[in-house]
Order: structure tokens, then C-alpha cells, then sequence
């Protein structure tokens, strides 16, 4: 059961239709591989950080079921995930995260995945929600609760650690921004196919990642100015 009004289930799209099985198919080959290397990036970050080992295993957990849910809502549609494009367009922000780990610069790793990654998936997750098919509805709505939990993860940990690493945080920044706002870029026709409006999730994206940075320690104006200096370069088409 869904709790949208009228004129939200009257914006839903044609689940069958060819142009959507195309779009859905890079969108959700995306969502699938940014569930895959979330679960991945806990998993390191379980190692680097052995005090939090048993619960960053079981954030990895969590994401790990996300990608096979979602394999499961392209396979209710009968449409397969196109995961090479996905790859491609993730393999950026991977490395820089491989490189934060490399270097021992945990900041980094958590404002790539712990920031940026989950305020980019609870955007495109609540976006996506209210012109989700009815098998992908619910399970989307379960996913946005652990995401939450994830962000809230590295709002603390970062929180806690944010005199020693604010410098970090602000150049991981400006490196990963641009690159997450490059995916979104890419599939901006993709996304209005299936129904979701790309100018609003990134404008979601913006608000939950500043109210991130606020929580982290940074003052609205410094979080404000962050956010629209790593992403003026990247216009929206
Ligand atoms: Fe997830
Ligand atoms: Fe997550």
C-alpha cells in the first residue's frame, strides 16, 4: 500500500513500454553497482576502523541485500541491469576512495561513501519512490531507512574527528563532488523516462548533504559555499 495522493500514482509512468525498460535498465544498473561497492567500501572501512568492525559488517550486510533487491526489482520487470555503463561512471569515485584508503585518510573514505554516496542514494531513492513500480515501492521505502542509518554512521564518526580532519574532508570534497554530480549528468534523459526529475534530486542531494556537513561541524554558509564550489563546474543539461 502506498501513501501518495492522487496525482502522484497519476504521474506514474508505462512499466512496459520500451523506452522505460531502456531507461530502467542504466538507472538500475547504477542503483546495483552503487549497492555493490557500498557494501564493498564498509567492508574496508570495517578493517580500518576496528572499533566499529561489527557494525560497519553489518552496514556492508545491509547494502549487500540492497543490490540483490534491487537485481530483483530489474528481474520483476523482466529487464536486466546495465552494469558496464554503471561501472564505468562509478570507477572514479572507487578509485579515489581506494586512493583516501591507500593513504590512511579515513576522512576521506567516510565522506566519499558515508557523505556523498548515501545523501546521492536517499536522493535518487526519495525521487524515485513516488514513480517506483509496485514490486520496487516498498522495497525502496526499506532501503531509504538503512541509508539513513549509514549517513548517521559518518555524520558521527566524522563529527567526532572533525578538528583533525576538516581540511581532509574539504578537498575529498571537491575531488567527489563533481564526479557524483558527472553520474547524475549522465542519466538525467534516463531519469526523466522513468519519471523522476533530476533538477529535484539534485536539489535533495544539496540539502541532505549540507545538513550532513552541518552535523559534521562545518557553519551553514562554509557548507553552503563547499557544496557550490565543487559543483558549479558541472552544469545540468
Ligand atoms: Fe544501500
Ligand atoms: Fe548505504
Amino acid at each position: 500500500m502506498n501513501n501518495f495522493p492522487p496525482q502522484m500514482i497519476n504521474k506514474q509512468p508505462d512499466f512496459h513500454s520500451d523506452a522505460y525498460r531502456d531507461a530502467y535498465s542504466r538507472i538500475n544498473g547504477v542503483v546495483v553497482i552503487g549497492e555493490t561497492l557500498a557494501d564493498r567500501h564498509f567492508r574496508s572501512l570495517a578493517k580500518s576502523i576496528p572499533d566499529d568492525h561489527d557494525l560497519l559488517l553489518s552496514l556492508a550486510a545491509m547494502e549487500s541485500r540492497h543490490a540483490v533487491d534491487f537485481v530483483g526489482c530489474g528481474r520483476n520487470l523482466s529487464i536486466r541491469a546495465d552494469t558496464s555503463l554503471a561501472r564505468k561512471l562509478f570507477d572514479p569515485l572507487h578509485k579515489l576512495f581506494q586512493e583516501c584508503e591507500h593513504n590512511g585518510n579515513l576522512a576521506g573514505c567516510l565522506v566519499i561513501q558515508g557523505l556523498i554516496i548515501e545523501s546521492f542514494a536517499i536522493a535518487a531513492y526519495q525521487e524515485y519512490l513516488p514513480v517506483a513500480d509496485p514490486y520496487a515501492q516498498p522495497i525502496t521505502e526499506l532501503v531509504l531507512h538503512d541509508e539513513e542509518q549509514h549517513i548517521n554512521y559518518a555524520e558521527c564518526w566524522l563529527k567526532a574527528h572533525f578538528k583533525e580532519a576538516k581540511n581532509e574532508v574539504s578537498s575529498i570534497c571537491s575531488k567527489a563532488l563533481p564526479i557524483t554530480l558527472s553520474i547524475l549528468q549522465t542519466l538525467t534523459n534516463d531519469m526523466r523516462t522513468i519519471g523522476m526529475n533530476p533538477i529535484e534530486l539534485i536539489a535533495s542531494f544539496s540539502e541532505r548533504f549540507q545538513s550532513a556537513l552541518e552535523t559534521v561541524g562545518y557553519k551553514g554558509s562554509s557548507a553552503r559555499r563547499l557544496i557550490m564550489r565543487s559543483t558549479l563546474s558541472v552544469p545540468l543539461t
